[in-house]
Parts: C-alpha cells; structure tokens; sequence
C-alpha cells in the first residue's frame, strides 16, 4: 500500500515552494517597513492557551482543533491560529516590559484546523500575520490594515477593497448578545445543533452559521451598529477616516463578525475572486482585540493589540490563477557545461569561484553529449550556457552562450566577474522588479540583514 499525505495536508515543491516562501517573504518585508520584527513560537502549545483566548464558543477551539494527549497526559494542541501563542509568548517572556510599544511582531508559519477540506480549505495551512500590542490606539489598527493593503498591492493584487466592521466595546458587545438572545429565542428549535450551542456561549457566532436555511434567518438579526455606544461609534468612524486618509478602499459590511471570540472594535477581511471566477475564501482576516493579556496573567493596563494574519495557500492560488506569479523564480543564472570527463574537476572549482561571485550555476554530476546538457540548460531556466573543453582551459577562456538571444561570446575568465555584472545588470544596485504598483519592496533598503536582496535578484549585491 502506497503512503500518502494526509487528508487535508499537501507538499510543495520548486516553483510552488517558491511562491510560498516569496509570498511570506514579502508580507515579512512589508511589516518590517512598519517597524514589526519577527517571532517565533511553537507550533505545539498547551490547550489552554486557545481556549482561554482564541474563544470556547468559536468553531475553531470548539470543534477543530488537533488536540491530544502527550505521554505525560497534557493535553497539548498544534496551533489552530498564530495570535494566542504570541501573546502567550509576549506575557511569558514579558516583552512588553523590555520593549517599546507598541510591541509589533511578525509571524508566518504552518496551523491546523480539522475543518472539511475544500477549495481554498485545508487542514495544515500556512498563516502569515502580525500583531501590534501594549498600545490601544485608532491609529495603530488603520496602520494594521495599511500594512496588509500594501503587501497585497505589492503581491500585484488591483482594485481590492477591505470589508470592515465594528464590534464596539464590551457594553455594546453586551447589549448586542442581548438583543440577539431575544431574536432567535423563539427561533432556535428550527436551527442546527450546533446554533443552540452558540446561542448558549456566544449568539453572535449564529451570524456565521454555514447552514443556508439557519442564514436566512440570521438575515433578519439585529445589527451592531444599532447597539453600538457612543464611544465605540465614535472610535469606529475615527478608524475609517484615518483608513480613508491612507488611501485605503473599504467597504462597511455589518454582518461582520469573524470566527474567532477575541475581538471588538475594528474587524476587518480581504476576499476576492480569482480570473476564473473561483472563490477561495477570505484571503485574510483581523481586527482589534481587548482583554487577550489578561488570560496569560499580564498586565491590564496594556491590555490591547490589533492583528490580522493571511492564508498564504489562498492568495498563491489566486495569484497562479490569475497568473501573477511569472518571474517570481527566474531560474537558474548560468547552467556549465564540461566538454569531457578531464574539464570537469576544473569546471567544479570554476562553478564553485561563480557562487563567490554570488551568482546561481550548476553542472551536471555526469557529462554527456552537447545536446543533451543543452536541454538541460534550457529546462533548468538559465540565462547562460557556460562551455568549458580542454582548449578553453587551456587558453584560460569560457564559451558563453545567452539562451535567449542565442549569441555566444568567448570571454576570459579573470574577465567573468566584471562580464556577468554587465549582463546580469546590477551593477547599479537597481532592482528592476515591480511588485503591481511600481514599487519594489527593496526600493528602501528596509532589509538589513538580508542584504540588499531583491527575491528575484538573489546574486550579487555589491552596490
Ligand atoms: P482567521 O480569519 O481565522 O483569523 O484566519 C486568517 C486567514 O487564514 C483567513 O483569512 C484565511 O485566509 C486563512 N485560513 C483560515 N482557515 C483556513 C483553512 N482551513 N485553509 C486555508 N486557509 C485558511 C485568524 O486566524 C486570526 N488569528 C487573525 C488575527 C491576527 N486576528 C488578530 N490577529
């Protein structure tokens, strides 16, 4: 019996590999032009940490998490969203404490959620998100959906629009759930199981009941707005004017409410439709959330954050049908070529000075007739064809052949080094990738440990 992957889980490889990575790579440079750094937390945390804040009224910690025993009889649960295991982490290690704040973290990597795997669902999935804290501000939620408009436009998505909505404060909150309770009252025996349950720990989560018969209803529920206070109106409309003085479209949509059970005020999603009309779902989601410090034992005072975090799998899809990906993986740069078995020691070493030179080249482990290596040459994406036989090596020269003008150029090989900068064309130090809007997210030097890398550009540096 052959092994597969689990239901729900899928692999990646090269070109789709890349497409994650540039898409987190991406969201990770774009919150680092906001002054957010990266975090790390585990994958694994106890189950308490989800149930205490990601919410027992949300499907989420309600019905989907991976929850297991460990040897020692924990229960332990693989992360089913990013932002309880980083405000754990901020609590445990005090980091409000030793850093300014807000405190603005950046995050990416796999959670799991048992959910019924469909287009654009599955049930290990890849998260990127951010999380500002410490600081209860308008502002600093407007920047939060800044900051995910902006990845997305430089990811080359157009003409997007984020859907936002309030969930006031905790007395709106309250009077809403109230008003709730009385609507359905009389209307919950003709409704899902699972909406007796959730008219019991939170009504809210109704209004994101999936059984169409169960939304028609909820159709006619109160709405918010209507049982916002003055303050949290006040606030709400203050976040959308500082939204609307970054430039920034957006849609109220008051049925809003999200899944999960930490928010009020400001929520927000991002969903679009791709090319061929496909739906994957919310491309991402976040909002504001008060109180989430408390549950770890830190401090009340600095008991805020905003956050959102995106479905990586869900925009890469969207960008391959909508063919946005092309130049993301520009191959090889220069694919060498031994023309019999005594070159290839020295080709080995020579590849080996190119790498120096920053530049990406392979050879194959075994020679073999010029055609065959030149059809891998094409197949592996290089710019260059590099040929080297025993004359060349004899007279200290390579045979250059560009594999798309087709020309080829004898060039010497102390002469490499300043040729392939001509070529390659980064001598200048400019990036001639384009994220959608004339940007490119390594136009300002925001990456510094990284260098001066551009993902596409991933050679030579020198400036
Ligand atoms: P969420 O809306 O549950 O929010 O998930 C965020 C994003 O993850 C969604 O918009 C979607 O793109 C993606 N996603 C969710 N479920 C799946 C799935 N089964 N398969 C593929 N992609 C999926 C949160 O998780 C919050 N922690 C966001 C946040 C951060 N709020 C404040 N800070």
């Amino acid at each position: 019996m052959p092994i597969n992957a689990v239901k729900g889980t899928h692999d990646l490889f090269a070109a789709e590999a890349d497409g994650y990575a540039y898409i987190q790579n991406l969201f990770r440079a774009v919150a680092k032009q906001y002054g957010y750094r990266q975090i790390e937390t585990p994958i694994l945390e106890h189950t308490e940490v989800f149930t205490r804040s990601t919410g027992e009224a949300s499907d989420v910690v309600r019905k989907e998490m991976y929850t297991f025993l460990d040897k020692a009889n924990r229960s332990v649960t693989l992360r089913p969203e990013g932002t309880a295991g980083v405000i754990r982490s901020i609590v445990e290690h005090k980091l409000y404490a030793t850093s300014d704040l807000p405190l603005k973290v950046f995050y990416a990597g796999p959670v799991f959620r048992y959910e019924r795997p469909q287009l654009g669902r599955y049930r290990q999935f890849i998260q990127a998100g951010v999380e500002a804290v410490g600081v209860d501000s308008p502002r600093l939620d407007a920047e939060c959906i800044a900051l995910a408009m902006r990845a997305l436009a430089y990811l080359g998505f157009k003409n997007l629009s984020v859907k936002v909505n309030t969930l006031g404060d905790a007395e709106s909150r309250l009077a809403y759930k109230e008003a709730l309770k009385a609507y359905f009252a009389d209307k919950i025996d003709g409704m899902c199981e699972d909406c007796h349950q959730r008219l019991l720990l939170n009504p809210m989560r109704i209004l994101d009941c999936k059984v169409p018969e169960d939304q028609e209803i909820a159709k006619g529920a109160p709405k918010m707005k209507d049982y916002l206070s003055l303050e949290a109106s006040k606030r709400f409309y203050e976040t959308l004017s500082i939204i609307n003085d970054l430039g920034i479209e957006y849609e109220i949509d008051d049925g809003l409410v999200r899944g999960l059970d930490y928010y009020g005020h400001i929520v927000f999603e991002v969903h679009a439709k791709s090319a061929t009309g496909k739906d994957y779902g919310a491309l991402l989601g976040g909002g504001h959330y008060d109180g989430m410090l408390k549950e770890f034992g830190g401090p009340e005072e600095i008991d805020h954050g905003v956050g959102f975090a995106c479905g990586v799998e869900r925009i890469y899809s969207l960008m391959r049908d909508n063919e946005m990906l092309e130049g993301i993986d520009d191959g090889l740069d220069i694919y060498a070529m031994p023309l019999g078995a005594e070159v290839e020691q020295e080709l080995n070493v020579l590849c080996e000075n190119i790498r120096d030179l920053g530049y990406s080249v392979e050879m194959p482990m075994k020679g073999g007739k010029l055609g065959s290596m030149f059809k891998k040459a094409e197949r592996s994406g290089a710019k260059f064809a590099l040929i080297l036989g025993s004359d060349e090596l004899e007279r200290g020269v390579v045979q250059l052949k560009n594999l798309e003008s087709k020309t080829q150029e004898e060039v010497r090989i102390d002469d490499l080094p300043a040729y392939l900068d001509r070529e390659f064309g980064e001598g200048e130090g400019e990036c001639d990738h384009d994220h959608g809007d004339g940007h490119c997210c390594h136009d300002r030097d925001e990456n510094e440990e990284e260098g001066h890398h551009c993902y596409h550009h991933h050679h030579h540096e020198e400036e």
